[in-house]
């Protein structure tokens, strides 16, 4: 396994009913009397954005709403971002929502701390000083956003998804509050979920896999694998909220210390082609890859290791689970209310080339456990058709 250097720049502050500390973590923030509150409309809807807004103007803080975006932030909603930011000139900038709330708000902190266009972050340590610090509290348990330097942006005008990473764009407080992902309509749990669940598979075989990734990616199966079947039968269930906010935010730190694979290259041209929602792309390859990626070197046994925590009945054969781990992922999504076929996607049998021909242009690819061509891409396309 590869070295690691860890560091964790942003402090875990977890449990149920603990929204209300928000004031007081922004005001351990240091020097901060502007604070811009950045959420999407869903969010503010359910009134978890009032009710952080509340704690934080109890504790004397000046704040500004910003809840212009939509999901799969694009450069227009930065902008739109940037010109509230520009004209209230906050001292820090505090996420609450999900994974475009977060983005959406590193993306703003980048183009009002350093200048110039979203375009210009594309890539790792681009910020050009340092960035505002921010608070995320999110409402969903998928994308990890919350425990990642990384803004994924999309550019407005050709779909293309940036990943604009830099260490100083990490959030320095995620306030974990199970209670605020109950609410999520049952197709965002189902959406934000899978993903997740994605998120622990692919960080469990890249190439940047390490031992403190892989510590992360355990914890973060363990919690998912159980708590997702548990949240899509019984919303309520606190506890299972509990265990899928942490393996989300597990799984955030397996990512920012092991990047993510194929899966994620494949999804990406759907979403920016197709418009697949990013949760049902990922889930719908994930099973795919899992089955190419088990030629890898000791990919076999990193998925027989994670396939044996989930429970099933006894006198199961190790050697069958690369194909009982895959169609586990494909039974979540199905279980899920997800496509688990590109053909009921609506997209079209012959553009599946082009897709492919994209997929290889992904940088989130290179990370995964096998050098994948445009033809492996296009095998895998065709299988999950
Ligand atoms: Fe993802």
């Amino acid at each position: 396994m590869p070295s690691f250097d860890f560091h964790c720049p942003t402090r875990i502050v977890h449990g149920p009913g603990r929204l209300p500390e928000l004031g007081e973590l922004a005001r351990s923030l240091g020097d901060v009397e502007r604070v811009m509150v950045v959420s999407d409309p869903g969010v503010v809807a359910a009134g978890h954005t009032a009710r952080g807004i509340a704690s934080l103007e109890q504790a004397g803080l000046q704040t500004r709403l910003f809840d212009g975006l939509r999901e799969n932030p694009t450069t227009d909603h930065v902008d739109a971002g940037l010109a509230v930011a520009r004209e209230f000139r906050p001292d820090a900038i505090i996420a609450i929502g999900g994974g475009s709330s977060m983005d959406c708000g590193k993306g703003v902190n980048f183009l009002y701390s350093c200048g110039g266009r979203m375009q210009d972050y594309w890539g790792v340590g681009k910020a050009t000083g340092p960035l505002l610090p921010m608070i995320a509290v999110p409402t969903t348990s998928g994308t990890g956003s919350e425990t990642q330097s990384f803004a994924l942006i999309s550019d407005a005008q050709s779909h293309r998804k940036m990943a604009c990473g830099d260490k100083r764009a990490a959030f320095r407080v995620a306030l974990l509050d199970p209670e605020l992902t109950i609410t999520q309509p049952p197709r965002v749990t189902a959406l934000t979920g899978i993903d997740a669940i994605a998120h622990t598979l692919e960080t469990l075989v890249t190439t940047k896999r390490n031992g403190m990734s892989a510590a992360f990616t355990r914890e973060a199966w363990r919690l998912l694998s159980q708590g997702f079947p548990r949240v899509l039968a019984k919303p309520n269930d606190l506890t299972a909220r509990s265990w899928m906010q942490l393996g989300a935010c597990y799984a955030g730190l397996a990512i920012e210390n092991s990047m993510l694979g194929a899966a994620h290259a494949l999804a990406n041209p759907l979403t920016a082609s197709f418009g697949v929602v990013h949760g049902e792309a990922v889930g719908l390859m994930l099973p795919h890859v899992i089955r190419k990626n088990a030629a890898a070197d000791g990919v076999p046994l990193a998925y027989q290791e994670v396939d044996a925590m989930i429970s099933y009945p006894a006198g199961r054969d190790p050697d069958g689970a690369v194909e009982h781990l895959a169609s586990f992922v494909t039974s979540l999504a199905a279980e899920a209310g997800l496509a688990t076929r590109l053909a009921d996607l609506d997209v079209p049998r012959e553009r599946l080339p082009a897709l492919a021909a994209d997929a290889t242009q992904q940088w989130t690819g290179t990370f995964n456990p096998l050098a994948l061509s445009e033809s492996d891409f296009l095998e895998l396309y065709e299988a999950a058709y």
